[in-house]
Order: structure tokens, then sequence, then C-alpha cells
């Protein structure tokens, strides 16, 4: 059984999210989401607009996705790859070569992201409609 990790925020799940979710399901069998805590997006400077726990619901509820995960620092990856024994690390690739230190512990894919679409976008879009 190949095992498959990929990592993000997935707030206000959209196309692009449903996108790198199936093609990363794509090269296995099982698909852990390590999605950012709570205190690790503050840390990040980043607010979701869905609670961690709302996140996480939503992601399991999502036929490719198999098991949700947080995750709390940038420190966990190598950690997280021997764990969960992790055969293929997905990431969209505007983190492309940023995590190429984990070809010594697995296989690392960047894969294109989708067009035109982003968690930001939705949220500066709906803000652009209110103040219309
Ligand atoms: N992703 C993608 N295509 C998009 C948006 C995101 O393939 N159009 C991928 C990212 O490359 C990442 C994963 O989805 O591997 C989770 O990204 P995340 O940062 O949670 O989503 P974004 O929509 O990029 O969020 P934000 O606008 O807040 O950065």
């Amino acid at each position: 059984m190949k095992r498959i990790i990929t990592y993000g925020t997935f707030d206000l799940l959209h196309i692009g999210h449903i996108n790198i979710l199936r093609r990363a399901k794509g090269f296995g069998d099982y698909l852990i989401v390590a999605i950012s805590s709570d205190q690790f997006n503050a840390i990040k400077d980043k607010q979701a607009y869905y609670t961690f726990e709302h996140r996480k619901a939503i992601l399991e509820a999502v036929r490719d996705v198999d098991q949700v995960i947080p995750e709390n620092s940038w420190k966990q990856k190598i950690e997280d790859v021997q764990k969960y024994n992790i055969d293929t690390f997905v990431m969209g690739d505007d983190w492309k070569s940023q995590f190429d230190f984990l070809n010594d512990y697995c296989e690392v894919v960047y894969l294109s992201r989708t067009v035109g679409i982003s968690t930001s976008k939705i949220k500066s879009d709906l803000f652009k409609v209110q103040n219309d």
C-alpha cells in the first residue's frame, strides 16, 4: 500500500483543493492531509475562516482523503513522513523546491496549481461584492 501526504490550510474548500487532493491520491492508496492548526496559522500571520475542527470535518468528508492530521510547526514534516511511513510527499508548485530536503526520506512531487482560484481570491471577491 502506497501512502501519500500533503499539507495546507484548506480553508473555504474549493476546486483547486479538490483537484490537488484527487491528483495526490492518484499517486497511491492512502492519502493523509496535514492541515495547519489555528495556532500554526497565527504563527504564519494567517487566519482561516473555518476553525481547525471544521476544516478537518470537511476534508474527512472528501472521498479521496483517508486521514486528516494537524500541522503545528514547520519542522514536523520529516517526523510525519517517518511516523506515517510515507512514500510520496505532494505539494502545489507554489512551493516548488522548498521541500526537496524530504527527498532523503520519500519521493517529493510538486503539482501544478489550478489556475484562477484560491482561498484568498474567494475572500477578496466576496469582500468586493459586499462593498459594491
Ligand atoms: N492549491 C492548488 N490550486 C489552487 C489553490 C491551492 O493546487 N488554485 C494547492 C496548494 O498548492 C496547496 C494546497 O492546495 O498544495 C493547499 O493550499 P492552501 O494554501 O490551503 O490554498 P490556497 O487557495 O492557495 O489558500 P491561500 O489563498 O490562503 O494561500
